[in-house]
Order: C-alpha cells, then structure tokens, then sequence
C-alpha cells in the first residue's frame, strides 16, 4: 500500500514511545520506507536498536556522527537537511509537549527539532501527554499553533495513563496513525477528471470613486479549498474578490471586483462544471446610484444617507439554475446556528451547507484555522477545531461520499 513511499518517524521522549514499534512494523508491512529519528530523551523509553532492526536502518539521534568511527564530524546522509528531503511525510510520535512548544517557537536544539524546520513534506504530530498538561491553556493554544502552521495533528485519545490517572491525554494508537499516514497518500488524485469553481474572499461594492463596503473576508478558506481540490486532481477555477494572496499553482484564478462580476465570471466559466463551492463572502449590500468621481467632502452635509440595495445572491441564483453541478455554500451565524444554516441549505438548493459561527475562538474571518459543522439534507457533522486546509480537505472528503 505504501510501496515506495518514505516515511520518516520521529520519537520524542515519552511513555508512548513503546506503540512505535507496532507503527514501524505496519509501515513496513505496507512496503513504506522507513527511518527514525529520536530525541535524546526518547532513548531513555525505547532502544534505538530496537527501532533500528524494525525499520533496517539506522536511527539518527545526535547531530554529528561519532569521529571515530567515520572519519567525518558530519555525515551528509545523516543531516538535518538530508533527512527532512528525503521524507515524503514525517511522523512525530509520540509527540510531547516540549516538543510540540519548541516547534512553534522555532527552536531547534536537537536533530528531530531541525529536520522538522527544514521539512517540506506534510508533517503530522501525534501529541501523548498527562491530562492535565493536555489541557493547560498553553497546551490547547500550541495546538492551534501547529494546526495554523499548516501542520496535522491526531487530536490525543481518552483512557488509562501512564500516571495512573484516567482522562484525555494517550496517544492515538498505531492503527489510527497508520490510517491517518495511508490516507495522505490516498487522497491524491480523488477528483482527478472533476471541474470545480470555488469562489473566495469578500466582495468591493463601490460607492464613488474611492470609497466602498465590504467585510473583512481574508479569502483565506475558499483559497485553502483551491489548493486541496488541485491537490486532489481537480481542475480548479478559482474566481476571487480583492484579497492579498499569492496565485496557487495549477489553479486558475479569476479575479473580480463587485458580487455582480463574481456571477458573471461563474456564469462564463459554469459548462463542464461538477462542482461549485460559494466560500466567497459576497457582500449584501450596494449603493444604488454609485458615483463614477470621488464624492468631495464639501458636496456633503453634516449628515447624510445613502441608498443601498442588496447584491445578488448568487447561491440563491445557482441553486434555481443548477443542473449537473453540486452547490455547497457557506453559512456565517451567530444565533440559531444549525437551525438557521438547514435554512439556507433548503431555500437555496444546496447539496452541503458549512456552517461557522464567528464568536467561536479559532472560527471565522482572518483566522487560520477554522471550526465548522457540515450539513446535507441528512446528516449534520461537527468538526473540531483544525486548519483551513484540513477543514477543506473534510469538505472535500464529503462531497466524495455524496453521490
Ligand atoms: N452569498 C451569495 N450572494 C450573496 C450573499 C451571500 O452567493 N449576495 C453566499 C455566500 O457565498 C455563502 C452563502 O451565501 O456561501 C451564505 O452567506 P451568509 O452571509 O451566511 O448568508 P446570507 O444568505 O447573506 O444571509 P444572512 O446574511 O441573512 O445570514
């Protein structure tokens, strides 16, 4: 199943170091390629030997190389450097809480810490620690460090502890680690041959020259999805309001200005399409008369109103005219939120609805990381805090399942 594939383990030193080695062996079972690395206070839980016979290779711990024995301080094969290109995913596990605080703050004072900065391939931690550490403020907000640096993270499991207490805090077992490990291979090309537009940011509805509203959309989640729907195979058009973000390789992206562009872009680019995805926070307002020149202050009274009228609402407009494609769209509320999202998701035809509620710490606009719920006509599934990556990777899996 994994044939070919190098997977690099990293041990840091804590009691659940032990289940690595059913890890190892399922990996190698599955033909994975695989190498360890260990923390010096890892070896005091388990033998490098031990995990040296079950991978067949050499674990690197220390920096530098024994003098002695290789004539050489430093062992290119051996470096940081080395190790994080050669991984096609690296596994931290168990992952303490040391270590987990040093990656987010950048410090790297043993071999595992610096392959880790120097890794480009996908990372996942897989935190065993005491339930109290676990859920120390501390603890919780490294977490959500981790997931906004883009990292996967196998939230810690509940049960018996090594400290004899009983809680959240064991580390997942290998099983789970080993399904996570399969399906970041697995999920390569499952929309190979599928259109989909995804729209983002927020939309600009100009009142004069210089001068419009809109809201504070970042663009960030409809770009995440961009990103995971090329990943995954698709072919991606991605239409965007104004936001300041970098182009995503593969995908084609379209930027628009006002929500009346944004439906004529989607309109233009709708034959063919599978899927379209309204993450885009269009604006519900514009001004009914706006003004080509920059309105001057002394034309203006104390006072004064304008006359807005609402945007179109392009959802409402794609799920009266939907026709070979799936519609998911997004829902922000604050009040009555599932109640208020089944709402939208029946009055506007859609096939999924994602609801997030912006007073919900580590949700909404300009984070990195995002909690939602995602509904269809028959189920209704929370998701745990987790990054805008991840969170679209989770709507892409369940738009898969719908058929
Ligand atoms: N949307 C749209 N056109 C608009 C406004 C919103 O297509 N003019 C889409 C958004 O892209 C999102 C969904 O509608 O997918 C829901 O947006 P939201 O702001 O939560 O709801 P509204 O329908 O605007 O209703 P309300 O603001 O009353 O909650």
């Amino acid at each position: 199943m994994l044939k070919g594939k190098k997977i690099l383990v990293g041990v840091s030193g804590g009691i659940a170091a032990y289940k690595i080695c059913t890890l190892i062996r399922l990996l190698k079972k599955a033909d994975a390629d695989v190498r360890v690395l260990m923390t010096p206070s890892a070896v005091n839980f388990i033998s490098p030997l031990t995990l040296s016979v079950l991978s067949g290779n050499d674990v690197h711990i220390n920096f530098f190389s024994d003098v002695s024995e290789t004539n050489t301080v430093i062992n290119a094969e051996t470096s940081h450097v080395y190790l994080a290109l050669w991984a096609d995913l690296f596994v931290i596990a168990p992952a303490t809480l040391n270590t987990i605080s040093k990656a987010v703050n950048g410090i790297t004072d043993n071999l595992l810490l610096a392959t880790l900065f120097s890794s480009r391939s996908p990372v996942i931690f897989v935190p065993a620690m005491d339930h109290d550490m676990l859920v120390h403020p501390v603890t919780q907000k490294n977490f959500e460090s981790l997931l906004s640096l883009g990292y996967d993270l196998i939230q810690p499991e509940e049960g018996e502890l090594a400290s004899g207490l009983t809680g959240y805090g064991r580390m997942a077992e290998p099983d789970t680690i080993f399904n996570r490990i399969l399906s970041k291979f697995e999920t390569q090309t499952d929309l190979a041959g599928k259109k989909i537009i995804v729209t983002a940011g927020p939309t600009h509805e100009y009142i004069d020259r210089v001068r419009y509203i809109s809201n504070p959309s970042s663009g960030k989640m409809g770009f995440e999805l961009a990103r995971a729907a090329s990943v995954r195979g698709a072919n991606v058009v991605l239409i965007s309001g104004p936001v300041g973000l970098p182009d995503i390789q593969d995908v084609k992206r379209i930027n628009v200005v006002s929500a009346d562009e944004m439906l004529s872009k989607i309109q233009e680019n709708l034959i063919g399409t599978d899927v379209v995805i309204m993450s885009a926070a269009v604006e519900d307002l514009k001004p009914v008369s706006p003004v080509k020149e920059k309105i001057k202050k002394d034309k203006l009274n104390d006072r004064f109103s304008i006359d807005f009228e609402k945007t179109v609402d392009i959802l409402h407009y794609l799920g009266k005219h939907k026709e070979g494609f799936k519609l998911i769209g997004f829902a922000v509320e604050t009040e009555n939120t599932v109640d208020n999202a089944r709402r939208k998701l029946e009055t506007k035809n859609l096939d999924m609805i994602v609801l997030n509620n912006p007073n919900e710490k580590g949700a909404g606009f300009r984070t990195d990381t995002n909690i939602v719920t995602l509904i269809t006509s028959s189920e209704e599934l929370k998701l745990q805090i987790m990054s805008k990556y991840q969170v679209a990777n989770a709507i892409l899996d369940k738009l898969l399942l719908m058929r």
